[in-house]
């Protein structure tokens, strides 16, 4: 391509560092379209003749059927996929593909190529996600009222319902969609045009390109669009922060798999067993999910790094930006899929939950609770006496409601039998109103809440 000024090829090191075919291949439908697009523009411009166009666009279409059948030869020593689809236009239209390039670089075409693959990432980012938090509606509405036990320092702290601590995380993941959609709406201006950094003398009509590839308008300023990855490291932090949630939930799946704790079980579908012990089941699609996490944070941190010390306009390094952005958003991808198919999968052994969730005196704030509404204790005193009980009943070995009212008495003459009623961990779990609480009447609204939002959204997309 540059042969004008070259007498000799690349040595062989410089080929092998240099050369980026073998990842950006997969922009290879982003760079058509965009080359198609802006070919039109030319003709529309007057800059090349109709007849050129409609050739570069008949051949791009002809290089992306044989790069979709398998039948397109990438060439390693062509470097990238901008200069491997242009050498094919031209073995197959001639001179005219030679037009192509007028008032463009590969500085603004990878630009643009990149955030055409980093938008349709996040589109289908988001229906994963979606996807997510429909199966964790439908589980949560399941389990409204199926008694868990709540931790907090990972000991037994309240009784929580199933359905709320499913719930939680589509809080989460409707903040991760959010953070996606702002990247998104950041991220679709278009580079192309911007030429290799000081835009052109050509008239070309940016906002056409723009709008033809579902850009909301061009970038204003041409080193900024040929120079900037934020985009890449946007979506890489939403990413992160999304991957993140899901490997908390891995480790939880982790724990409460585990047959010290037995919470849940996962089928043989997500689960594996052990060349040696026969008894094992291992959460591995669990723990995989942890630890891709590891990729998507790595990727973002690469970036960063990357970018940091780059002067304006385009250097080099930026062609790093890819492998690392592609493989992080493989690896969320399919994090989210796994732990949709294990959430569809569970099944929670709703009689240990109970169990565990009454152990280690998990309604001692409902007694507390009880003395300030009744005997209209303050908290901190009505905290001391029922710390009192707690230290009886456990020096007796027995559950708080097992404890004789008379024990209770001791302490506090004035509590009646009326406290029972509040010391199960149904009755805890039902007490918690506040809006949102873990009640099952507050789990149910919420989740009905959301199915319906999310049978919205899916009508509207
Ligand atoms: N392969 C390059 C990249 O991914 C394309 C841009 C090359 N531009 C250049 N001036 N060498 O960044």
């Amino acid at each position: 391509m540059w042969g004008g000024r070259f007498k000799d090829g690349p040595d062989a090191i410089m080929e092998e560092i240099n050369v980026s075919i073998d990842v950006d291949r997969h922009l290879y439908a982003q760079d058509i379209a965009a080359s198609k697009a802006h070919a039109a523009m030319l003709a529309a411009q007057g800059i090349i003749t109709a007849s050129d166009a409609k050739n570069i666009a008949k051949g791009l279409d002809t290089i992306l059927s044989e790069i979709g059948k398998g039948t397109f030869t990438f060439k390693r020593a062509l470097e990238d996929i901008h200069m491997n689809v242009e050498s094919r236009l031209s073995e197959l239209i001639g001179p005219a593909a030679g037009r192509l390039h007028t008032a463009r670089s590969r500085n603004d075409q990878v630009a643009t190529d990149f955030r055409l693959f980093v938008r349709d990432t996040i589109d289908e980012t988001d229906a994963a996600l979606a996807a997510f938090q429909h199966a964790l509606v439908e589980r949560a509405l399941e389990h409204a009222d199926t008694v868990m036990p709540g931790f907090t320092h990972l000991q037994t702290a309240q009784p929580v319902t199933f359905g709320h601590h499913l719930l939680a995380y589509v809080e989460m993941a409707a903040r991760d969609r959010g953070r996606l959609a702002d990247a998104r709406k950041r991220l679709n201006e278009s580079p192309l045009g911007a030429a290799a950094l000081a835009g052109t003398s050509f008239p070309l009509d940016r906002h056409a390109t723009a709008t033809a590839l579902g850009f909301d308008r061009p970038m204003a300023n041409s080193l900024d669009a040929v120079s900037d990855r934020d985009f890449v490291l946007e979506t890489l932090s939403a990413a992160a922060i999304a991957s993140v949630h899901l490997s908390r939930f891995a480790e939880e799946i982790v724990i409460w798999t585990s047959p010290l704790v037995g919470l849940v079980r996962l089928s043989d579908k997500f689960t594996s067993g052990s060349s040696i012990m026969p008894q094992k089941r291992n959460p591995d699609a669990a723990e995989l999910v942890r630890a891709k996490t590891g990729r998507v944070i790595g990727s973002l941190s690469a970036l960063l790094i990357v970018m940091k010390g780059l002067p304006l306009a385009y250097q080099k390094d930026m062609q790093e930006d890819k492998e690392g952005a592609m493989q992080a958003f493989a690896a969320l991808s399919l994090a989210v899929r796994a732990m949709t198919g294990m959430v569809r999968d569970l099944v929670p052994d709703a009689a240990r939950m109970k169990l565990a969730a009454g152990e280690g005196y998990a309604t001692a704030t409902d007694l507390a609770d009880w003395l300030v509404r009744t005997l209209k204790m303050p908290f901190r005193e009505a905290h001391h006496v029922t710390g009192r009980i707690v230290g009886i009943a456990s020096k007796q070995g027995v559950a708080l409601h097992e404890l004789p009212l008379k024990e209770m008495q001791a302490v506090e003459p004035k509590i009646t039998a009326d406290v029972m009623k509040v010391l199960s961990v149904e009755a805890s779990v039902q007490s918690r109103t506040s809006y949102g609480g873990t009640a099952p009447k507050n789990v149910r609204a919420q989740a009905k809440a959301w199915l319906k939002r999310l049978q919205k959204e899916q009508k509207l997309g």
